[in-house]
């Protein structure tokens, strides 16, 4: 099989590197990829997705996998089908449940699937009557995709009025603050949750944890994840049980119903209230970092997974996972979440001790390339992975990893997995 994977981050390389030690892959191809992707196939430099999609049929591309939600937004899915290509992802319709916060907010409530009471408007004095109603804190989200930022936890009643002012007239988000959500607080703990679908039958994989705040103890300011964790003991078998029957099996039946069956990765947020699990978001695409924490827990030859997936085939495939754990830390260059660093040499010391080196890997993300040297580019450089028996073993593991990757500015969380030890 010939297999294109679509972005360049952590997340695409790490499914590239499952791929890569996939005996049924014979060429991988990245588009465009990171300075460490071409390692295990070949950089693309085409960023138009007509001229991709030429590019997969002359070259012969069994499965395209797209990585982030933005091509899948665009529509990347239907100009691939178009052509008769098999592409694994929701098509342009289906990736309104993330693209449109309006639209996946009234999909949940048309088909009773639990999430906080909201309402959506384009009024303010609207917003502002409903935010009166509301205990503090209160939650204020832009419509459209804005890069993880779109959502203000309003400490006081001014404030939630303030931030959808701002979103309403334009000044925060631009178009995609042109409609808003207000909705209540929920308190409790939340879980990122990943179903692989074909439109009607879908696969759960492990529950995990992410870390979206910059510094340990959850402090700071929210960030694309600074590491992640899986499975998570604080999920049971009857909470997954509830994840199935009331939010999955809704979603993959409502949107059928819409027209749009969704194809593709399910990531469901979730915060759990009382033991009752009740959905925060979704997105249309693998987590980063949670990708690169499921993808070496994965038994099942990853090819085969998500061409069954592509091919509404997965009610064939028995999906088996790890009974290990795995642990990811994220290595971030020094000024992220704000881009702008300058490249710095990355060197990775060999690791002697051979039961660390066979449970620990690098997913390598915002690199460069040069002369068989990678460099830090900036953002989110790379995860380190550590496997182990228990969540403390695989986290113990993890960190010793860290302990030999070296970059200036390196900046990471000390704290991973905390919420399970
Ligand atoms: P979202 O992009 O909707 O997932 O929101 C980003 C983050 O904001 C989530 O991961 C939560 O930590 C937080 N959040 C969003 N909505 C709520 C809510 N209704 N109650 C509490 N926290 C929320
Ligand atoms: N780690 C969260 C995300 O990918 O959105």
């Amino acid at each position: 099989m010939n297999i294109m994977i679509l972005g360049s981050g952590g997340r695409e390389y790490s499914i590239g590197r499952m791929l890569e030690k996939d005996e049924a892959v014979a060429k991988l191809y990245f588009a465009p990829g990171n300075g460490a992707t071409s390692r295990l196939g070949e950089n693309l430099s085409i960023k138009d997705y007509d001229e991709l999609a030429q590019f997969a049929l002359d070259n012969s591309i069994d499965l395209t996998i797209v990585g982030p939600e933005a091509p899948l937004v665009d529509g990347v899915v239907n100009i691939f089908k178009a052509k008769g290509l098999t592409i694994f992802g929701p098509s342009k319709e289906a990736a309104r449940l993330e693209g449109s916060k309006v639209y996946m907010k009234n999909f949940l409530a048309k088909y009773n699937i639990p999430t906080a009471r909201y309402i959506e408007t384009d009024h303010i004095e609207t917003a502002f009557k409903f935010i009166e109603t509301l205990p503090v804190p209160v939650v204020v989200k832009a419509d459209g995709l804005c890069a993880g930022k779109g959502v203000i936890i309003a400490m006081n009643h001014d404030e939630a009025k303030k931030a959808v002012s701002e979103m309403l007239s334009g000044k925060s988000f631009g178009d995609a603050g042109k409609n808003v959500i207000v909705e209540e607080f929920l308190d409790g703990y939340e879980l990122s949750m990943f179903a692989i679908c074909d439109g009607k039958d879908y696969i759960l994989l492990p529950a995990a944890q992410d870390h979206k705040r910059l510094l340990d103890g959850d402090e700071g300011p929210n960030t694309g994840g600074m590491g992640a964790y899986a499975p998570t003991p604080l999920v049971d078998d009857t909470l997954y049980q509830k994840v199935k029957d009331r939010i999955i099996r809704p979603t993959l039946d409502g949107m059928q119903a819409e027209g749009a069956p969704f194809e593709g990765v399910l990531f469901i947020g979730i915060m759990v209230v009382n033991g009752e699990p009740i959905t925060l978001e979704f997105n249309v695409r693998f987590g980063d970092p949670e990708c690169e924490i499921l993808m070496p827990l994965m038994q099942t030859p990853a090819s085969e997974l998500f061409y069954k997936a592509a091919t509404s085939q997965l009610d064939s495939l028995h999906v088996s996972f790890s009974k290990q754990f795995a642990v990811g830390v994220v290595m971030a260059s020094r000024d992220y979440p704000c881009k702008g660093s300058t490249p710095a040499e990355i060197v990775v010391d060999d690791i002697v001790h051979d039961e660390i080196a066979q449970n620990t890997h690098i997913a390598y993300a915002g690199v460069s390339e040069e002369e068989g040297i990678l460099y830090a580019t900036g953002g989110r450089i790379l995860v380190c992975i550590g496997l182990g028996d228990s969540i403390k073993e695989a986290r113990d593991r993890a960190y010793l990893l860290c302990g030999q990757v070296h970059f200036s500015g390196k900046k990471l969380r000390t704290d991973i997995a905390y919420q399970a030890l």
